[in-house]
């Protein structure tokens, strides 16, 4: 049976494996590797409970740390576990430093490197995102795309037979997972009710590491018509705490992260989503709820063509956040489809199914 090595590290990772990993577990044998990039209870743990995400069989524990750090250690680590398992075949995940750490260690080792949401570019590479995504892409066999959009990227960067176009995984997550949402209490817990609240997302360096546009972002937060629910992402936290930045509205309601199915209950019935996440944008607009991306640009550029999203085009326009949503929250916008069918995860587990490791065929 062939072994598939599966990389994950960070929150939107354990969402994105958990259909793929159902898919894979009925032909191969997949063996999951946590790198403990994210590590606290409720950014990790919390998924393989509620998702039913199987158990790591590794976990390499290597926490925080500047850019060169984390992906150093990731690189130490993960090399000794892939030369003791052996895979037939590497599987990784998106865009973080567990990423390309990933696709680095593989390719080194020879062993093929399959990258889902591949070919994804903001164009932007102050975003440590952007690096990431085109060391992976680079190393990668299988270059599973989402979108459209990103099929024309790997094409004009020179890719060809590596790409698969399957569509998007987490809408494969969504659809399993949005009816058991519906039973969340989450709404009731926290005293909201449906469209009578905004719902927000920080954590992009971008928007986190400078104390002027941090505090400049969450004061146009507390300026907003309705409460607005912010799970606060720990690095968001951290550094609101080293800068003394105080939220005194009660209008900006700092919670805890919450777990994925409370999280798609809380997208589901807000008014307007405002966030930074990539996920959290495609979510917003598999809900149906109109989404400000409080980035100047984004990797899913679809949104934004079909009226779903808006950017923000200047971190200094903060301020115009409620002009922003009063002009954009009510337009009528048509249902499409962005990303695919929602069996992106069974696509991958077929066409990976075809690759035979006894012809060692797979060099880049
Ligand atoms: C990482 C990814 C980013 C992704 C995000 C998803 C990189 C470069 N960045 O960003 O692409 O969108 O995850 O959430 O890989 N922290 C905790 N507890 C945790 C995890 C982090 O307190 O469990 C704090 C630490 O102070 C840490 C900081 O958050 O230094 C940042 O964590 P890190 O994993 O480096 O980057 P993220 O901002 O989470
Ligand atoms: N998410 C969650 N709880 C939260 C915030 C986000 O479950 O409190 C989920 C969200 O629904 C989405 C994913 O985390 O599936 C997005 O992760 P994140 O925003 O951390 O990273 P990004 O997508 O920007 O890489």
């Amino acid at each position: 049976m062939t072994t598939i090595a599966t990389i994950v590290g960070a929150r939107p990772q354990f969402i994105k494996c958990a259909p793929v990993s159902r898919e894979l577990r009925k032909t191969f044998d997949e063996i999951l590797i946590h790198t403990g990039q994210h590590y606290d209870y409720n950014m990790s743990q919390a998924f393989f409970d509620e998702l039913n995400i199987p158990e790591p069989d590794f976990n390499l524990e290597i926490g925080s740390g500047n850019h060169g750090e984390q992906t150093g250690k990731i690189l130490i680590e993960l090399e000794k576990v892939l030369l003791q398992i052996k895979p037939d075949l590497v599987l990784i995940y998106g865009d973080t430093n567990s990423t390309m750490a990933g696709a680095l260690v593989a390719a080194k080792l020879q062993i093929p490197v399959a990258h889902v949401e591949a070919g994804l570019r903001s164009f932007n590479r102050k975003m440590p995102e952007e690096i990431n995504r085109i060391v992976a892409d680079s190393l990668s066999n299988y270059l599973f795309t989402p979108t459209q959009t990103a099929v024309n990227h790997l094409l004009n960067e020179g890719y060809r037979d590596q790409i698969h176009l399957v569509g998007d995984v987490m809408y494969d997550a969504f659809l399993y997972n949005i009816r058991i949402a519906e039973k969340s209490e989450k709404l009731k817990q926290l005293a909201v009710r449906s469209k009578q609240y905004y719902l927000a997302t920080v954590h992009r360096p971008q928007n986190t590491d400078d104390p002027k546009i941090l505090s400049a972002l969450l004061h146009s937060l507390e300026e907003l018509n309705l409460p607005t629910l912010f799970p606060i992402h720990p690095r968001t936290r951290n550094l609101m705490k080293q800068f003394g930045i105080m939220v005194n509205n009660p209008q900006l309601r700092l919670i805890e992260p919450v777990g994925y199915l409370d999280m798609l209950a809380l997208e589901k019935h807000a008014r307007l989503i405002l966030t930074d996440s990539g996920g959290v944008q495609k979510e917003a607009y598999f809900a149906g709820v109109p989404c400000l991306v409080l980035r100047p640009e984004t990797e899913w550029v679809e949104l934004v063509e079909h009226g779903w999203a808006k950017l923000i085009p200047n971190l200094r326009d903060f301020q115009r956040i409620p002009t922003e949503i009063a002009n954009f929250v009510d337009f009528h916008r048509q249902n499409t489809c962005i990303f695919g069918d929602g069996n992106a995860s069974r696509k991958i587990a077929e066409i990976l199914g075809l690759y035979d490791p006894s012809k060692n065929d797979h060099i880049l």
